[in-house]
């Protein structure tokens, strides 16, 4: 069944023209627009030379930027927010903006989709332009996605420095595209702020000077723990209708989505989950075509949602009894909340979530009877392990603010 989630879908999958993160309309079908042609910006004004420039674009970037934005902004320091525009949809983006007191953006490039290579030269071309008018004094990119690396390689070139949030993440699997963003932006990068003390490893052993690297905790978890008072479950439930208990599952790795029989063989995977307990899956834009031509919402113990916001695809995490995903972000977030996931990987840039918590890598032919282990009361991982990774205390943004502010 597919039923709806709140809050207003009528932009939902539009790749041109979409409204971007503060409202202003870009025509993605013209190349970079400057969502600053509108009135006033709310936030910092147009950059002047010196400050501080943070690029997000997709929708972990902005659960990362958020409090290290919040942080600097306490300190008085002068900075600006460019959304490139590679997700645009209101809610893989300007919901984001809504829920976690990130400032308007001073720009959207609205880059929008592409290929690769299109939607990297795209961002390129955008953040090219938009560096040589700031002249910002310091570039911050967040985490692995292609506005990430983008931001990197043209700062670099421009001989501005750059301060890569989330560095020495390794997945050492090359066909995934995140790890080629990762590692080239780790090499451009002046200032590494790690979230987990293998990724200091990682960066020592690929012979990156220590006095760039600083271990500082995880942002991500920031907005997290920042949030925890408005995971609300019955203020969900009055919105979503939700099954007593379920499993909360969300898919978006090429891997899994990308070609039609993988497709095919993880729907069945899930429908067996559903015939032990219902499952509830906000739908990744990446996927939706694929998955619903493969039959996932034909399982009555199925419930597909459209992306969720922030605070209620956390809260709807918190209550489950269990996680299927593939996500980056879901694994951290699990490892703090002790929600049991189950991750469809083969590998993971993130094993503190394994060892500190509550992440195991699956293969999807486990997921049924490991589902019906946990029904069972068994469990899984590390989840017993009393303590957090280190640094997962909420501060990691005020740690980056105070480093970046002695710069
Ligand atoms: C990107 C990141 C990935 C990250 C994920 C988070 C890269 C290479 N990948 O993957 O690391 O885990 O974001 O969600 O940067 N689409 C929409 N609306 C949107 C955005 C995208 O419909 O607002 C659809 C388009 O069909 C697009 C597809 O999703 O072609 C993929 O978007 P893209 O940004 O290229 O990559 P993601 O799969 O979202
Ligand atoms: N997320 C969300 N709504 C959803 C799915 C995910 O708000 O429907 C949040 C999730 O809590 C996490 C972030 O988006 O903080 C991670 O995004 P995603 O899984 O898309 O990317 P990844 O972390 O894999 O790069």
């Amino acid at each position: 069944m597919m039923s709806s989630a709140p809050a207003d879908r009528s932009d939902s999958g539009r790749v041109s023209g979409a409204a971007d993160a503060d409202g202003a309309r870009t025509d993605r079908s013209q190349g970079a627009v400057r969502a600053g042609q509108a009135p006033a910006p709310a936030y910092g004004g147009y950059a002047s030379a010196g400050e501080i420039v943070h690029i997000v674009g997709a929708r972990p970037n902005f659960v990362k930027a958020a409090p290290v934005v919040a942080a600097l902004a306490k300190r008085g320091v002068r900075q600006s927010v460019v959304h490139t525009g590679q997700h645009y949809d209101d809610r893989m983006s300007a919901v984001f903006f809504r829920e976690l007191g990130l400032p308007r953006p001073d720009v959207d490039l609205g880059v929008g989709s592409g290929s690769h290579a299109e939607q990297t030269a795209a961002l390129m071309v955008g953040l090219e332009r938009e560096f040589i008018s700031r002249s910002p004094g310091l570039v911050v990119v967040y985490g692995d996605v292609n506005s990430t690396l983008a931001a990197g390689l043209v700062a670099a070139k421009l001989h501005i420095p750059v301060a890569h949030v989330e560095a020495g993440l390794r997945s050492f699997d090359w066909t995934m595209p995140e790890e080629v963003n990762r590692r080239l932006t780790d090499q451009l990068s002046d200032v590494l702020f790690a979230t987990s003390p293998e990724a200091v490893g990682h960066l020592a052993a690929e012979g990156v000077a220590v006095d760039r690297v600083h271990f500082v905790g995880n942002p991500m978890i920031d907005t997290l723990l920042g949030n925890i008072d408005r995971f609300d479950t019955e203020a969900l439930r009055s919105r979503v209708e939700l099954p007593e208990s379920y499993v909360a599952a969300t898919l978006h790795r090429p891997a899994n989505v990308d070609n039609p029989e993988v497709v095919a063989r993880l729907v069945a995977r899930l429908h067996e989950v559903a015939d032990q307990i219902d499952v509830v899956m906000p739908v990744h834009p990446r996927g939706r075509a694929a998955l619903t031509a493969a039959g996932l919402a034909e399982h009555p113990r199925m419930h597909l949602l459209e992306p969720l916001g922030y605070i209620d695809f956390v809260t709807l995490v918190r209550a489950s009894t269990a996680v299927v995903t593939d996500s980056g972000g879901v694994q951290e977030e699990t490892t703090i909340l002790r929600v049991p996931c189950l991750t469809l990987r083969p590998n993971t840039e993130r094993p503190v979530t394994i060892t500190h918590g509550s992440n195991r890598l699956v293969v999807d032919s486990e997921l049924p009877g490991l589902v019906s282990k946990l029904l069972a009361g068994e469990r899984l991982g590390a989840s017993a392990v009393a303590d957090v990774p280190p640094l997962w205390d909420g501060h990691a943004g005020e740690r980056i603010a105070t480093i970046l502010a002695d710069r």
